[in-house]
């Protein structure tokens, strides 16, 4: 295949070439032409078109005293559903408080191969005040705005390696730019001062000096079901957090079910939902142990829930500025800051984990996960709005439920005209 050069082409030329090699038809450029935008070209390079992901909005969101609608980018059809109804069960308890620390990003200057990690600790910390100069000269305008690099700490790490770590205010913006700027001009720095190379200058993803937790106190009362009673959800929610601190394998689906709300959030806002993964699952294992980020127990009978996340994302800046849906996101979630955006987040994580961890301690996700399943299967195949309604109670209790089945029952309902109108 050549491709030699693809990144240099224009569009037309791209797509022409795609085409010949690939042997796309009529219909596959429709695809590509029904997704393109005049913006995604200004993003990534070799763009083409945008890749449709859902967004809705989780409702019944009280946060830090305010009602919150949270728009949500998701492929997963049970995850707004479940984040509005671990939000719901927060109201109980007068919904979520959630506060925030300094927006504290950190970047790392690399060093390899250090023979003496104290001699060179020494000259660092003689250092520092220069060096948080050469980081805050690198980038002046957030100086300006009450940012900037605001301390250092230097770690001593095994196999000859030290890490000086700079802590920078990256105000309203996630700042990966401005920080990676500010630690070359470092690395530069002590290459001429100090003589001392460096291996990489980047920043690091778990900011654990910009972290966001949210709590809530539900009466375990209002957690019974028609089967179990309040106290028993809510012991049932403690001891299922709690095998999510002793157990990495169950740790890892807890947390994924955090980052459910938390990506799709931060998804919406126009934030690097990776950056944010690395950084809440480096968190996750800060002990040593990979643990589940939540915790829930009882006290008072008040079934009380915590999370805590590291916080890598922005208000401003990186390509937010220019997606129009981020910017419409923030009109949705009413807010003017980082730090509000913070606090929704990490909110939603938590009624996420809640709504899961209540139904698999009760009646278990399936039941929930199949009637979406059967909606989505049933639309893959066609079914119209007015035909769902019927049809998903039909798929749903069939044995088997797979596009198949789903052709099927439209058809069954078609052949005899019963649709929902
Ligand atoms: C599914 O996407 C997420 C859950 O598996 C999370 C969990 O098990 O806690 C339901």
């Amino acid at each position: 295949m050549d491709l030699n050069h693809f990144y240099k082409k224009n569009y037309g030329d791209r797509l022409a070439l795609l085409k010949a090699q690939l042997g796309l038809n009529e219909a596959d450029l429709e695809v590509i032409a029904n997704g393109r935008t005049e913006k995604g070209n200004q993003i990534i390079e070799n763009y083409l078109t945008d890749f449709p992901v859902p967004e809705g909005v989780a409702v019944n969101f009280l946060i830090n005293g305010k009602e919150k609608i949270v728009p949500m980018v998701t492929e997963e059809p049970s995850v707004i559903a479940a984040a509005s109804h671990g939000a719901k069960m927060t109201l109980a308890g007068g919904g979520i408080q959630a506060r925030t620390t300094d927006h504290l990003m950190m970047g790392q200057v690399l060093m390899a191969n250090v023979e003496d990690a104290d001699e060179l600790s020494t000259q660092l910390n003689q250092n520092e005040a220069a060096i948080l100069k050469v980081a805050n000269d690198a980038h002046p305008s957030i100086v300006k705005r009450g940012g900037g690099a605001k301390k250092l700490r230097i770690r001593k790490l095994a196999h000859q390696f030290v890490s000086l770590d700079i802590f920078i205010d990256t105000k309203e913006a996630m700042g990966a730019n401005m920080i990676n700027t500010m630690l070359e001009a470092v690395a530069t720095y002590l290459h001429i001062k100090l003589h001392q190379t460096s291996l990489m200058a980047v920043l690091s993803n778990l900011s654990d000096e910009c972290l966001a937790t949210a709590t809530c106190q539900i009466p375990v009362a209002s957690l019974a079901t028609k089967k179990l009673s309040g106290e028993d959800v809510a012991d049932r929610i403690v001891i299922a957090s709690l095998a999510a601190q002793v157990d990495p394998y169950r740790a890892a689906t807890h947390n994924k079910g955090i980052m459910n709300g938390v990506d799709a959030v931060v998804m919406a806002t126009g934030n690097d939902w990776r950056s944010m993964e690395s950084g809440a699952h480096a968190y996750a294992v800060k002990d040593g142990q990979y643990r589940g980020l939540s915790d829930w127990k009882v006290s008072d009978g008040k079934l009380i829930g915590t999370l805590t996340l590291p916080m890598p994302v922005g208000f401003v800046g990186g390509s937010i500025n220019i997606n129009s849906s981020a910017q419409l996101a923030h009109k949705f979630l009413q807010i003017t800051s980082v730090k509000e955006l913070e606090t929704v987040i990490v909110s939603v994580g938590l009624a996420q984990n809640l709504a899961a961890l209540n139904a698999l301690v009760s009646e278990g996700i399936q039941r929930g996960h199949m009637h979406l399943q059967a909606k989505s299967l049933l639309l893959s195949v066609g079914a119209t709005d007015t035909e769902l309604p019927n049809a998903q109670l039909q798929l749903e209790k069939c044995p088997v439920m797979d596009a198949n089945t789903a052709k099927q029952v439209l058809k069954t309902l078609r052949n005899k005209g019963e649709i929902n109108e």
